[in-house]
Order: structure tokens, then C-alpha cells, then sequence
């Protein structure tokens, strides 16, 4: 056990469970309507009872605000309205205490126009500045596509003041950082040296595929390497600190994730995956699990060491562009019916639970998946209550509400007036913060908070996820999904029914390649019904095994046990590690 142990220690990450915070939307301490520092530590008991592991904070830095943060003007302070830089060190150290881990967004593709390397770079064409950003004397054809669409329509913006064009991949007020400038990139690693010895554990690589995707950029030289800046971070950063992490934003292709890790794993460790994502949502619509059953047959191999982040939301418009139009619309059709859900013409901008109308079998079912599903679940702050959205609120602020922790007016979350709130607060309608509430939620042993954390909990126990080998199963259901992780003896099996009628499942459990397994017993861990219900179920003779019962939309989480009588782990046995 010993070195099973310290093994998964060492590689913390991918037996870990992150949460991503928006400071700012999250506990507000001294009622000014915005979340900060303090109110964040006050409420890190809370977190690390729910069981999470890894907080990521979305971007603190001092900025204007125009896209959440994701446009910096200072990389060496945190934004003044989040508290001080030592509220942060007070937040660090109390996480740490509590066995959290702290990574933040580093947004390093672009600056805020407002960042003074910008003014100083468009001041003049001989600025020593100058060369830190991207200018072109005409606007190139290349990079083809824009990020925002109907709100940007080039990557290119026009200089008045020197008669050049700047590069920007996202909005025309965040202008593109020269990453191919070595003066860039030492400001890059000092800025990682900074936050480290603050104690973060790590960092999420804003916008990762701009840091490489260099190649339609006119001036490359063929032999340019794109993997050079990815892989400079990685080896400062574990240079400073041996355990931190990069966890990277990538959207793209399937054919392109494993660019970012590095051929000896050596670039990033974790990366979001954006493709599960559309896949499972796809899936939900369709009631059918082949979407995501293809997703995860074509996610390629990584290196031991990287691994894949699942999501279920994120902060973002949940983006269906890896699907097809047809595929789009169906997703559209289901879950964002009129135009209002919808942005960027590839986007939602909900959140899960006002999609599903609240159905808390539908719900479940998604969590069941992203905490049972092979890699490092990630939750967004509030999924664990159900916490829902504000259309009203323009573009993708509708996601970003306030948290709702009791059922006063301001939703706990703030005692100033919620018409003062920065962050909309969720008042009315079935996800409003009198209904949806962590309080409540608390008191209710059946709610969906205490549901999520159980999973949380069995999750962490259940290493054979994050560390084994995984495969599909056999069923004679095509409306579930079932798959099977093996690590070190551990076998852990899940069972996802995407359909709205009961079924019993014949599973083929493929115990042949696995020594015991066949004569051993399988334990309920978890499931989507009553508590009653879960009971152990008796051995079987082998081959004799009775159907799995799943309800509605029902989830079993199951742990196959030898007959040796062991719990299934056994140090030093045969190794099935990933990829
Ligand atoms: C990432 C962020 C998004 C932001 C963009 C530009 O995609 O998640 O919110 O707008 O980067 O920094």
C-alpha cells in the first residue's frame, strides 16, 4: 500500500478533484456586492468538506473587467477590488491547512490594452515595447476564423496612432503577446516564480493553442519549433516547484490534444477536454450514449504522467463547435430552444440544470458520469446546489452568477442591496437562492449537494479511475453506458442509463483477462436510488450473474471483489497504468 500510496500523492493530479471559482462572484465579505479574498477563505471549510481537492480561481489580477478578468493590465498584483495580495497569501495558507491545492488562470496569449507594455508598444514604432505584441503593416488573411463572432469580426485591429495592425485572437481590446519574443517569455516565467512562492500549486493555461497554433503567422521560419513555449513554462516551473501543475485551455480536434502534453510529457499536465464535453451533450439530447461512447474510443493515449480534465460547464458559453450543424442543431433544439440561449452561433449560454428543467434524474446523471468517467473531473462553483442562470444578464455574464449559500435576499452570498451586486444574483423562479441553496441543501440528506458529494468522496477513493486502464463494456442495453477502470487489483465499474425507461442490463463484465475477478463478487457502491437500496449484492457462481436493474436515467457506481476476500487491492500487483 505504501507505495501505491505515495504514488498517488506524487502525481496528485489525476486523482484530484478541481473547482473552479470566480472570486468574485463567490462570498462577498465586506458588502460591497463583489466577492473577494476574504470571503473565499470563509468559505474554504466548506469546499474542502464537499471533498474537492484543487481549487482553480479564474483570473485575480488587476484588470478592467471587459472579459471577466481574461484581461490583464498588472501580472505581479491581484485585482483591487478582490482584496490584497495578503487576503491571498491568508486564502493560500489557510487552503493549504485544510489539504486544498490553489491554481490560477495565467493569461499570457494577450494583455488588456490598458497593460502598460501596450501603451508603451503603440506609442511609438522604435518603442522597446514595441516587439512584445504582433504588428503587421496590413491586416494578414491568417488567423482564419475569429474567437467571438457577431462581436468581432477580424484578428487584426488598426493603430491609429502608429498606422500598423495589431493581432488579437479575442476581443480587439486584448491585443496578442509576442510569445516568440525571448523577452516575453522570461516575463512569462517570472510571473509563474511570483504566484508560486505566493503557494499556488499551478496554473490553467489560458488559450493554450495561440501559445503553438504560431503556424499562420507569416515570419515563421520552417524550422520553427511551436512546441518551445509550452515547454520552457513547464521545465521553469518545475524547476521552482517539483509538485505544480500547467493544466491547459485547448479546444481543438481530437487529432491535435496530445500536442499539448509533449512527446516525453514534458509540456502540460492536464488539459480540458473540450470534445467529451460536446459529446456528452449531444448524447443528453439524443437520450443515446453512442456520441460520448465514440468521444471516448477516439481520445488519443497520453503520457502516464498528463491527463485529460472532464467538465460538465464551464464559464464560458458551452461551445457545440466540434459538432456538425445538424449535430448542433439537435443540441439547440433540446437544450437552448429559443435564440436568447444561444451565442456566438455555436454556443449556449445556460447552465445544466434550467437545460434539463430541473429534472434531477437527468441532473444526477451527468454528475454520475463526470465523477465515474476515466481523467480529473472539474465542477464549476455552484453545479454542486444546481445553481442555475440569468439570461437577462448579456453574453456569457448569464453563467457567471452569484453563489446562493441561505435563503435571505441577498442569497448569503452579500448583505448589500442585490440591485448593487456585480454579479447577478438568481432571486426568482425555481433556481432562485430562496429555492436553491446550500443551507437548505445541507439539512436535506437527499439532496443534490449531499448526492454530489458522496460521488466526490467515492470518487477519491476509487484511484482505479485516474491511475488504471480503462475499457468500454458490452451491454445488451444501447441506451447505457458502462465501462470499467483496473489499477493495481482495483476494479471499479460504472453504469449509465441514458434513456427515460427502466431497463435491465445484461453486462458482459469482461472478467476473463482478470484473475479472480470472474468467482468474485460485485459490491454496489452507489447508485441512483434510494438509500435502502444499497445493499451488497450476494456472490454469484460465475456466468450466472443477474441483470443490473437501472431506472430512468439511472447511475450504479460498482467495485468487482476477488474471491481471495481482499478489497480487490493488492500492493504490487500487475501494473495497468494509462496510455
Ligand atoms: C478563455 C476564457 C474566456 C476568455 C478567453 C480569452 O477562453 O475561458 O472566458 O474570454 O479565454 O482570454
Amino acid at each position: 500500500m505504501q507505495v501505491r500510496s505515495g504514488f498517488i500523492s506524487d502525481l496528485w493530479w489525476k486523482n484530484a478533484v478541481i473547482y473552479g471559482v470566480d472570486v468574485k462572484c463567490f462570498q462577498d465579505s465586506d458588502d460591497d456586492g463583489i466577492g473577494d479574498f476574504p470571503g473565499l477563505t470563509e468559505r474554504l471549510e466548506y469546499l474542502a468538506s464537499l471533498g474537492v481537492t484543487c481549487l482553480w480561481l479564474l483570473p485575480i489580477m488587476p484588470s478592467p473587467w471587459r472579459d471577466n478578468g481574461y484581461d490583464v493590465t498588472d501580472y505581479y498584483n491581484v485585482h483591487p477590488r478582490l482584496g490584497t495580495l495578503g487576503d491571498v497569501v491568508d486564502c493560500l495558507r489557510t487552503a493549504r491547512e485544510l489539504g486544498l491545492r490553489v491554481i490560477t488562470d495565467l493569461v499570457v496569449n494577450h494583455t488588456s490594452d490598458q497593460h502598460p507594455w501596450f501603451q508603451q508598444a503603440r506609442s511609438s514604432r522604435d518603442n522597446p515595447f514595441r516587439d512584445w505584441y504582433v504588428w503587421r503593416d496590413r491586416p494578414d488573411k491568417e488567423p482564419e476564423g475569429v474567437s467571438f463572432p457577431g462581436e468581432e469580426d477580424s484578428n487584426w485591429c488598426f493603430d491609429e496612432g502608429t498606422g500598423q495592425w495589431y493581432l488579437h485572437r479575442f476581443y480587439h481590446f486584448q491585443p496578442d503577446l509576442n510569445i516568440e519574443n525571448p523577452k516575453v517569455r522570461r516575463e512569462i516565467n517570472k510571473m509563474m516564480g511570483f504566484w508560486l512562492q505566493l503557494g499556488f500549486s499551478g496554473f490553467r493555461i489560458d488559450a493554450a493553442p495561440f501559445l503553438i497554433e504560431t503556424a499562420g503567422i507569416p515570419g515563421k521560419t520552417p524550422d520553427h519549433d511551436p512546441q518551445a513555449p509550452l515547454r520552457d513554462m513547464r521545465g521553469f516551473l518545475s524547476r521552482r516547484r517539483g509538485d505544480a501543475i500547467l493544466l491547459g485551455e485547448a479546444n481543438v480536434a481530437p487529432d491535435r490534444l496530445t500536442d499539448y502534453f509533449g512527446e516525453r510529457g514534458d509540456e502540460l499536465h492536464l488539459l480540458l477536454n473540450f470534445v467529451l464535453n460536446q459529446g456528452l451533450y449531444l448524447s443528453l439530447a439524443r437520450e443515446d450514449p453512442g456520441p460520448l461512447r465514440d468521444h471516448l474510443e477516439e481520445l488519443p493515449k497520453v503520457p502516464r504522467i498528463g491527463q485529460f480534465v472532464n467538465f460538465v460547464r464551464n464559464a464560458d458559453e458551452l461551445t457545440l463547435d466540434k459538432l456538425s450543424k445538424p449535430e448542433q442543431e439537435e443540441v439547440f433544439r433540446r437544450f437552448a430552444p429559443e435564440a436568447s440561449m444561444r451565442l456566438y452561433g455555436h454556443g449556449i449560454r445556460r447552465r445544466l440544470p434550467p437545460m434539463v428543467d430541473g429534472d434531477r434524474r437527468r441532473i444526477e446523471l451527468a454528475y454520475s458520469l463526470l465523477f465515474s468517467l476515466p481523467d480529473t473531473p472539474l465542477l464549476l462553483y455552484g453545479e454542486e446546489i444546481g445553481l442555475g442562470d440569468d439570461l437577462s444578464t448579456p453574453g456569457r455574464g448569464s453563467v457567471r452568477v452569484a453563489m446562493q449559500w441561505t435563503d435571505r435576499p441577498g442569497g448569503g452570498f452579500s448583505d448589500a442591496d442585490p440591485g448593487e451586486f456585480l454579479p447577478p444574483l438568481v432571486s426568482e423562479g425555481p433556481f432562485g437562492s430562496r429555492q436553491v441553496n446550500v443551507a437548505a441543501q445541507r439539512r436535506d440528506p437527499r439532496s443534490l449537494l449531499n448526492r454530489v458529494a458522496r460521488m466526490i468522496h467515492l470518487r477519491r477513493e476509487a484511484p482505479e479511475i485516474g491511475f488504471g486502464r480503462w475499457r468500454l463494456l458490452d451491454t445488451d442495453q444501447p441506451g447505457v453506458l458502462a465501462h470499467r477502470c483496473d489499477w493495481e487489483g482495483g476494479t471499479f465499474v460504472a453504469l449509465h442509463n441514458f434513456t427515460g425507461n427502466a431497463v435491465q442490463v445484461k453486462l458482459d463484465l469482461g472478467d476473463d483477462d482478470v484473475e479472480g475477478v470472474g468467482a468474485g463478487r460485485v459490491e454496489e457502491l452507489f447508485a441512483d436510488q434510494a438509500e435502502e437500496h444499497l445493499e451488497t449484492v450476494p456472490p454469484e457462481p460465475p456466468g450466472a450473474r443477474p441483470p443490473f436493474a437501472l431506472q430512468p436515467f439511472g447511475y450504479q457506481w460498482l467495485r468487482l471483489h476477488r474471491d481471495d476476500g481482499s478489497d480487490g487491492f493488492r500492493a504490487g500487483g500487475p501494473t495497468a497504468s494509462s496510455g
